[in-house]
């Protein structure tokens, strides 16, 4: 009996094509020195992979002290926003292949909250000006007997606003914010237009009220880094517009 051998015309070639990368993370532990500094770290990679990929094998392979936050790698837990490059973005939903890897690829954690370790960041700021604009619905009355219901276009109203993560993109993408932790930042506004909006909620006046402070709404100076930043692709701006208009019209 022959023995089945492979054609040439039938062996699938080693396609991947791997190139060599360099990293520049920017490092900071504060055990070890009161500044951040930048590291560079050069590595063999498939440039459709991602770059949390490569922080992965940066990390397993080259340095286990490379610490960052990341949970799902889809694009939907929102741990994993950083500066990559200058923007900011998610790394598990960055393409190596997209961000020109000729060139040193620069990795630094979010600007405007306080640098913990290297990439993470502390989101207690930004996650306390999110619980204040009370992101959960308010339905006084009694309690109903079957679903509460909404037509279609009433749900169009904040459905941009619905896609929101808490990624912290755009927040710390904000100048204000920059200058001014005390700003709630855009983050918190999307997600008090996400209920003021919402024709079942019944809080919307006291949301508006919240945001009617000194570090509210009237903080943004309409830059557009927010909307730029969104990985959700939210149109952040127009829905901090819309809550402003609402201010003034006590309309929505
Ligand atoms: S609005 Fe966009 S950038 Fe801002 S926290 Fe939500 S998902 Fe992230
Ligand atoms: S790891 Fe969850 S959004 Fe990137």
């Amino acid at each position: 009996m022959s023995t089945p051998t492979l054609d040439k015309s039938d062996q699938v070639e080693d396609a991947t094509p791997y190139i060599t990368a360099t990293f520049r993370i920017r490092r900071f532990n504060p055990e070890v020195a009161a500044e951040a500094t930048w590291e560079d770290f050069t590595i063999e990679i498939d440039p459709k992979e991602r770059v949390l990929d490569a922080l992965h094998k940066i990390k397993w392979e080259l340095d286990g002290t490379l610490t960052f936050r990341r949970s799902c790698a889809h694009g939907i837990c929102g741990s994993d926003a950083m500066r990559i490059n200058g923007r900011n973005r998610l790394a598990c939903k960055t393409l190596i292949k997209d961000i020109n890897p000729e060139k040193p690829i620069t990795v630094e954690a979010i600007k405007g909250l306080t640098l913990l370790k290297d990439l993470v960041v502390d989101m207690e700021p930004f996650f306390q000006a999110y619980r204040d604009v009370m992101p959960f619905l308010v339905a006084n009355g009694n309690e109903p007997t079957r679903e509460r219901l909404q037509s279609a276009e009433d749900r169009e109203r904040f459905d941009d606003t619905t896609k929101c993560i808490l990624c912290a993109a755009c927040t710390s993408s904000c100048p204000v914010f920059w200058n001014d932790g005390q700003y709630f930042g855009p983050a918190a506004i999307v997600n008090a237009h996400r209920f003021i909006f919402d024709s079942r909620d019944d809080a919307g006046e006291q949301r508006l009220e919240i945001l009617n402070d000194r570090d509210g709404v009237w903080r943004c100076r309409t830059t557009f880094n927010c909307t730029d930043a969104c990985p959700r692709g939210i149109e952040v701006t127009k829905a901090i517009q819309e809550v402003k208009r609402a201010l003034i019209t006590r309309r929505y």
